[in-house]
């Protein structure tokens, strides 16, 4: 199944945090049940982020009670600022809501119900099509017997389907190419370990799991053929903010001469911030850090910094691999151009 879908008039989604030793689907009709979803993790990825965001627009609409379209449209307002609410750094969930707003259409508070939910369903639809664009141009980049570094799960799972970042991957194979992946772990919340290694291993690709301290290693050891990640929001001069440690990943690349490749759909990309520094950064709970799976691992009272994501200055960055075209510097003037649909 998809991540994230619609069915008999509910949301179903996968439960993130309970894999990779359960995969338990949920469903509900309540907007408010997917906004917790979204902020404890259990929809994560910036497009599944997105996605998510627009079926609760669309189930929060369903249950106004009103006949008044003002009223409506009052309601739906709260309800939008209250699913933008959830997490502040992937640009896709302020992009879904954004475009649920402006596909509000019809006289009847029914009408505009019916198309706020088909664009939600039209949205999931784009994001499974929109991933298999951008692995035909990514496949391009990744050589036969290729070993790909990635970092965090820009998977199926952060997406409806196929992935991003993963999806360059299975493009590759479903060329014939050879290829294997090594995961970083992706501390603190372990998407590198718990949801790429899973996803890769049901497709049957094969995948080494090492710890985020230990790239640099392989990197210097000549191990790694090039590095390909997902990203939250990149900036119009090309930085990407992505999660923490993928800074780390893109300069350790370039010291040993490794390619850095981000693959984000053109969605990812916010054109309103002139640079990275401006991307709102993500700061989550002390016990993400202190703890691993429910085990504190530090001495109560330790001070803790933890920040979700980091900025990749587009200097390190050796391409961007969108649904429309694969960017190189000088990202200004190519990000623009892509944005523009003239690529
Ligand atoms: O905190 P998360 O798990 O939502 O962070 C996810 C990432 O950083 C992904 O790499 C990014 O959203 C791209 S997903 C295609």
């Amino acid at each position: 199944m998809n991540t994230i879908c619609w069915r008999n008039g509910k949301i179903q989604f996968i439960d993130q945090t309970r894999l990779p030793h359960e995969t338990v689907v949920l469903e509900t009709d309540d907007y408010q049940c997917i906004v917790a979803a979204l902020k404890t993790l259990q929809i994560r990825g910036a497009p599944a982020i997105g996605v998510a965001a627009a079926y609760a627009v669309a189930a929060g609409a369903a249950k106004v009670e009103t006949d008044s379209p003002a009223e409506f449209l009052s309601e739906l307002d709260n309800i939008c600022r209250t699913v933008a609410s959830a997490r502040p750094t992937a640009v896709n969930l302020f992009w879904a809501i954004e475009r649920m707003r402006k596909a509000v259409q019809g006289e009847t508070v029914a009408e505009m119900k019916a198309s706020l939910l088909a664009e939600a369903k039209r949205m999931e639809a784009e994001d499974a099509e929109v991933n298999r664009k951008i692995g035909r141009f990514g496949a391009e980049l990744i050589p036969d017997g290729a070993t790909v570094l990635t970092h965090c799960n820009a998977g199926a799972l952060a997406t409806v389907t196929y992935g991003t970042a993963l999806g360059v991957i299975r493009a590759a194979k479903e060329q014939g190419k050879t290829l294997q992946v090594y995961a970083d772990e992706t501390r603190p919340l372990l998407q590198g370990a718990r949801l790429t290694a899973w996803e890769l291993m049901q497709d049957n690709i094969p995948v080494t799991l090492i710890t985020d301290n230990m790239a640099g290693h392989f990197l210097h050891k000549g191990v790694i053929t090039c590095a390909i990640v997902g990203a939250d929001r990149i900036a119009a001069n090309g930085d990407v903010a992505n999660k923490i440690g993928t800074y780390s990943v893109a300069v350790l690349a370039a010291e040993n001469g490794v390619p850095f490749y981000v693959a984000a759909p053109t969605s990812t990309i916010d054109m309103a911030l002139a640079t990275g520094d401006e991307i709102p950064i993500e700061e989550r709970s002390p016990e993400e850090v202190t703890c691993i799976g429910g085990v504190r691992v530090a001495p109560e009272g330790v001070a803790v910094a933890n920040p979700a994501f980091d900025v990749t200055p587009h200097h390190y960055v050796s391409a961007i691999i969108t649904e429309k075209g694969v960017a190189q510097e000088p990202y200004v003037e190519r990000l623009r151009e892509i944005i523009g649909g003239s690529s």
